[in-house]
């Protein structure tokens, strides 16, 4: 694939970070027309093009080079990195902006009538979770010897289902959980948005059109204070 002249950008499609990190493009200047079915936006007065994909795919997209920068929440960044590294697969990126929103935890819960003591607690218990790196990094960390059961969605109701004893998801209105009849315990992660560049330098045309426009997220992020 021959590397395009115009500067490629990741955003989620459709989930917590979408509406946020869109609106941040667009009040940096950048104009987007962006059309519902289509993976593809273009901009139609700056040089760059926006990838609307699901946000698990972000991280790999940045550490592959395949685009030149992406919105992502820390959370799903930090657990591609640890896959990726235990695979020996390339897991280079650079941090430019750690951003003001998409805020949330990785957390432990549990069912409400369970009896919780503290850490020592979760010893034996099967965990349901969609970050099983983050959780046995910190499962290992705090030498708690428990099973990650690792679930792509609906982790929330794996307890009740008898799939698991506990989960760890994210929270952050708590709304879920208390749906679901559980209670956070442990915070294992807290996590915002960030704006990350691909680790292998660009050129000198694209980092320059990225210079220009960071200053201008600060002047956002300030605005919003
Ligand atoms: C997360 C998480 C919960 C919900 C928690 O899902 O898996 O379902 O958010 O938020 P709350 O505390 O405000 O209720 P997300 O919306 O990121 O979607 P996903 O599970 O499809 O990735
Ligand atoms: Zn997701
Ligand atoms: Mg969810």
């Amino acid at each position: 694939m021959s590397e395009s002249k115009r500067l490629r950008i990741a955003v989620q499609k459709k989930g917590r970070l979408s509406d946020e990190s869109i609106g941040l493009l667009k009040a940096i200047g950048i104009k987007l027309q962006i059309r519902d079915r289509l993976l593809i936006a273009h901009s139609t007065n700056q040089p760059i093009d926006l990838l609307l994909v699901r946000d698990d795919d972000i991280p790999g997209l940045v550490m592959d080079g395949v685009v030149d920068l992406g919105f992502i929440g820390e959370n799903e960044l930090e657990e591609k990195m640890l896959e990726r590294q235990q695979s020996g697969k390339a897991h280079d990126f650079k941090t430019l902006r750690r951003l003001d929103y998409g805020g949330c935890q990785l957390s432990i819960a549990v069912p409400t009538e369970f009896e919780y003591k503290g850490l020592e607690s979760i010893n034996g218990l099967k965990v349901a979770t969609t970050y099983p790196f983050l959780l046995e990094r910190f499962f290992k960390k705090n030498n708690i010897n428990a099973q990650a059961v690792m679930l792509t969605g609906s982790v929330e109701v794996a307890p009740r289902a008898g799939v698991a004893d506990a989960i760890c998801d994210l929270v952050s209105t708590g709304a879920t959980l208390e749906a679901n009849g559980l209670r956070e315990e442990a915070v294992i992660f807290k996590s915002k948005a960030v704006l990350i560049q691909r680790g292998e330098a660009l050129s000198d045309e694209k980092q320059a059109l990225i210079n220009r426009l960071l200053p201008r997220v600060d002047g956002v992020m300030q605005a919003k204070e």
